[in-house]
This record gives C-alpha cells, structure tokens and sequence, in this order.
C-alpha cells in the first residue's frame, strides 16, 4: 500500500533528498503515520527512523533546508531533533535490542528497520512509510497493525512480557491509547500489564504524570481509571483513589462506593470542561473519605471533614507524583475543601447571605466549583436528580445577582485599616482588625451594602463601642 498522500509537507522531500545524497534508507513512522491513517489531522511530532546513523541524516536535512535550523544532537541516545514551523523532527537510526539473561542491560546494535519495528511499543505505532525516492510513502507493516487500526486494537509485536518490560511505561500507555482512541487492548497484552503492574514503580513520576494528564484529558477518562484499576497500575499511582472502592455495610446501612461514584463525577466533568485542573479536581473531591469514614449507630456512615482532609491530601499527592506545587495546586486543594458548599447551601432555602460568603470564599473559582458541585450530581432517582440541578441553578441565578449588587469577588474591605487609623489616631492595634471584622461580616450578611459611606459609618460606630474617639472632620 502507498500512502504519499500522507507525505505532502515539503519536509518529506527534503528528508528523500537528504537519504539520497547519504545513500540511506529513511522512513517515517509512528503517532504520524497512525494517526494519518486514522484521520486524527496531523501530528505535530515526527518520527524519522535512518538504516544509519540518524544524526548524519539530520544534519544534512538541515544543510537542505532554507535557513538550516539548528540541529539539537542527543549523543548518549544516538538522535537529534530539529524544529521547522511548528514541526518538531526526532531523527533515530535503527536499533537492534538484545537482552542477556544474566543482565537487565541491553545491548544495543545498529538495526534494519524491522528490526527497529520489533523494539516498538505496539503495532499502530510501528507502521512505517518509507521516504527515499524509488518508492515514496509505501507502507511498512511487519505486524499487520493497519488491521489492528480497523479491528480497534491495542497489541504489542512482540511477546507482551518481552514489550512491556522493555519500557514499563507502556503499560500506561496501552491504556492511554485505548481511552484516547477508544480501542480495545489486546487480552495478551491485558494479562500481561496484570501480571507485571509492579514495574511501574521503577518508572520516573514525571512519565507517569504525563500519560495520567492524557487520560484525564479524553473524552470518556473513567475508560482509563477503570483498566488502570483493573490491572493492578491504579494502586501504585495513586492509592488514594483504590481506597475509595468497596462498599461497606454495618447493621444494615450501606454508603454508596466512592471509587465508582468519582469516575461518574469525572465523566459527567468531562463534557462541561476541557480544563486539566478542574477534572483532577473532580478526580479527587472525595479522596478525603478514605481515612475520614466513621459508623455511627444513629446515623450511619459519615465522612466528617473529609473535605479538609483531602485537600490536604492534595498537596502529598502532588508531592509524592512531582506535580507542580503552585497555583495549580492551590485551585484544585480549594475546589476539593470547598466541593460539598454548594450541594449545603442547595439544601435549603438559598439566601443572599450564604451566596455571599460562598462568592467571598470561593473568589474567581466559584463559576468552576458550580461545575464540579453539578457533576457531583449522579443520584439515579429523577425526582432528586432535578430538585439538585434546579437548585443549582438557583444559587447560580444568585451568584450573578449579588455579584451585580454587592461586587464580593475578591473583596477588598471599603475601609482600609489606613482609615481607621486615621480616623481614630490609631498605632497598628488590634481593634483595626476587629473593626474590619465587623465590617467584612456586617457586609456578607447583609447588614450594610459594600459601600464606602455604609462602611465608614459602621465604623464610627464600632469605634465608640470599643471607646475609641474619632476626629472631628471624616478623613
Ligand atoms: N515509542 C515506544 N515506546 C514508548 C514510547 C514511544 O515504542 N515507551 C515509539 C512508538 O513507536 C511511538 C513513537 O515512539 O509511536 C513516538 O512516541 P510518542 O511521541 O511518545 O508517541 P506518539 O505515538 O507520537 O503519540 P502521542 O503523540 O499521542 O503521544
């Protein structure tokens, strides 16, 4: 099969060109290739394997080249890269990979390209094309992976022990690629990544991350979470989500599992939102359940403080996975403690005031914790499931209407501590604080509009209170 329409960029040509003059061969292969085929639009990455030395071949593709980008060499790995446009090169010459028993160390020799095609994660992504001229874009399929892309297959080319030990990430990227693509993985290789979870320790945290960020990013992540689970991966990752699974039972009350309930949030999150850090937000509102679960005799299964809890279990979790600890995690540590705030105030009758104190708290995150608080919605009885979403509707209906009134996002006291010093010719002190108090409460409540006049006033009046005298003239 030929498939030069896939090879319309001129940087194909170029790379033809190049081989040529280097009397090599070149192709291209992997996440391009397959995803060409699949119609997936194209890929940014591109893979060039060299029967030779890929660096010799990147070097002259450069010289071919207009304005000879520069050409960033990996001596240790044996590849170079070179950024054209927005396309981002990786050069590699054909590796041959042989393991002797008595040593984990590979050696690894020159290769043909089949024999690079062997050393491939799985067989979509080992299809090849090849660039020199005679036969430009015939494809290269050692192990029928155009079939697996029709049949929707996961499935490595070799033994899958022999793949997954190779490079125990794949094992995550099997399941990566199964939920981006919503392909089936093989049951060899299933069995395999069962049988061989453990591995996945001796891999970086930062690998792990990146396909974890890729799974929560797809369309459907529970596909994902539910094989990570399955085969065992779940529990070295991230051990606070397994601890949510099961179901107990004490005198005949059940609580629901938390496990599958959080793959529901995040499912239901997944269609509202592309944002990265909301859905791991709705990953892990309720880690906190795990350790925070109690039996009470009279009222049943609780789950006290599990939203503190989890928050601070986000900050260890971001740790422990070498995720970023900035703003990032501080949003989703502020979404996880607030997440069960809405749902509370939804219950009962929705006042101002609890709008108001909801919007203080919750500053510029408030529209996405309403996000998350509706996907947390997964109650089967229809009667409940709307009485909750009209709610919501309600408290966001209010949000926008004190946020038009009463401007408390991200609140700055009408009355700086400046003024009240002023006013009562104050040294720092302690009564500047609890005169603001007063007043910051007086303006979530309700009391006093969140102006300055109404504000300035309260505080003359507090003032006197706490046996202060103000100056004549209102500063
Ligand atoms: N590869 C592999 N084993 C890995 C990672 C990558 O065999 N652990 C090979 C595969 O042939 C893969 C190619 O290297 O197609 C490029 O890897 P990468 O850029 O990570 O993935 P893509 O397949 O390009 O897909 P995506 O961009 O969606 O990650």
């Amino acid at each position: 099969m030929n498939y030069n329409a896939a090879l319309q960029h001129n940087i194909f040509k170029i790379i033809s060109n190049a081989a040529e003059k280097l009397n090599i061969e070149a192709f291209v292969i992997g996440g391009f290739v397959r995803d060409h085929i699949l119609g997936r639009g194209t890929h940014k990455d591109i893979d060039i394997v060299a029967v030779g030395s890929g660096i010799d071949l990147a070097q002259k593709v450069s010289e071919l080249l207009p304005d000879q980008p520069k050409v960033t060499v990996f001596k240790t790995y044996g590849t170079a890269m070179i950024n054209y446009g927005d396309l981002e090169i990786e050069f590699v010459g054909a590796r041959k990979e042989s393991y002797q028993k008595d040593s984990r160390n590979p050696i690894v020799e020159n290769g043909t390209l089949e024999d690079d095609q062997n050393r491939r994660d799985f067989t979509i992504n080992a299809l090849a094309l090849r660039l020199n001229p005679a036969d430009f874009g015939d494809l290269l399929d050692p192990f029928n992976g155009i079939e697996d892309l029709k049949n929707k297959v996961i499935r490595t080319p070799l033994d899958p022990d022999i793949t997954y030990s190779d490079d125990p990430l794949r094992m995550l990227r099997a399941i990566r690629f199964a939920t981006q693509l919503d392909f089936e993985i093989y049951e060899d290789s299933l069995k395999s990544i069962s049988k061989n979870h453990q591995r996945i320790q001796i891999i970086t945290k930062e690998r792990i991350v990146t396909e974890l960020h890729k799974i929560i990013e797809c369309p459907k992540p529970s596909t994902g979470f539910l094989l990570l689970e399955k085969t065992g991966l779940l529990q070295h990752i991230l051990p606070e989500l397994t601890a949510l699974k099961g179901i107990d039972e004490l005198e005949g009350q059940r609580h629901k599992d938390n496990f599958y309930h959080t793959l529901e949030v995040l499912d239901n999150i997944s269609k509202h939102t592309n944002n990265r850090w909301l859905r791991w937000a709705a990953l892990l509102h309720d880690i906190g359940k795990a350790p925070t679960k109690k039996f009470n005799k009279k009222i049943g299964w609780t789950f006290h403080g599990h939203e503190f809890e989890g928050s601070k279990m986000v900050y260890q979790l971001f740790k422990r996975l070498k995720m970023p600890l900035n703003e990032k995690m501080k949003y989703v540590q502020k979404l996880v403690l607030m997440s069960s705030r809405p749902i509370v105030l939804s219950e009962e009758t929705v006042t101002d005031s609890a709008v108001r104190r909801l919007v203080f708290d919750a500053g510029d995150y408030v529209e996405d914790l309403m996000t998350l608080c509706e996907a947390d919605i997964t109650t089967k009885n229809p009667n409940k499931f709307n009485k909750y979403h009209n709610n919501f509707k309600i408290v966001r209906q209010k949000i926008v209407e004190v946020e038009e009134r009463d401007h408390i996002r991200n609140f700055q006291p009408p009355v700086t501590g400046e003024d009240i010093m002023k006013t009562f010719n104050l040294k720092p002190s302690k009564e500047i604080g609890l005169i603001k108090e007063v007043i910051k409460e007086a303006i979530l409540e309700g009391d006093i509009p969140n102006n300055f006049d109404a504000a300035f006033a309260l505080m003359l009046k507090e003032g006197k209170k706490l046996g202060l005298k103000a100056n004549e003239k209102r500063q």
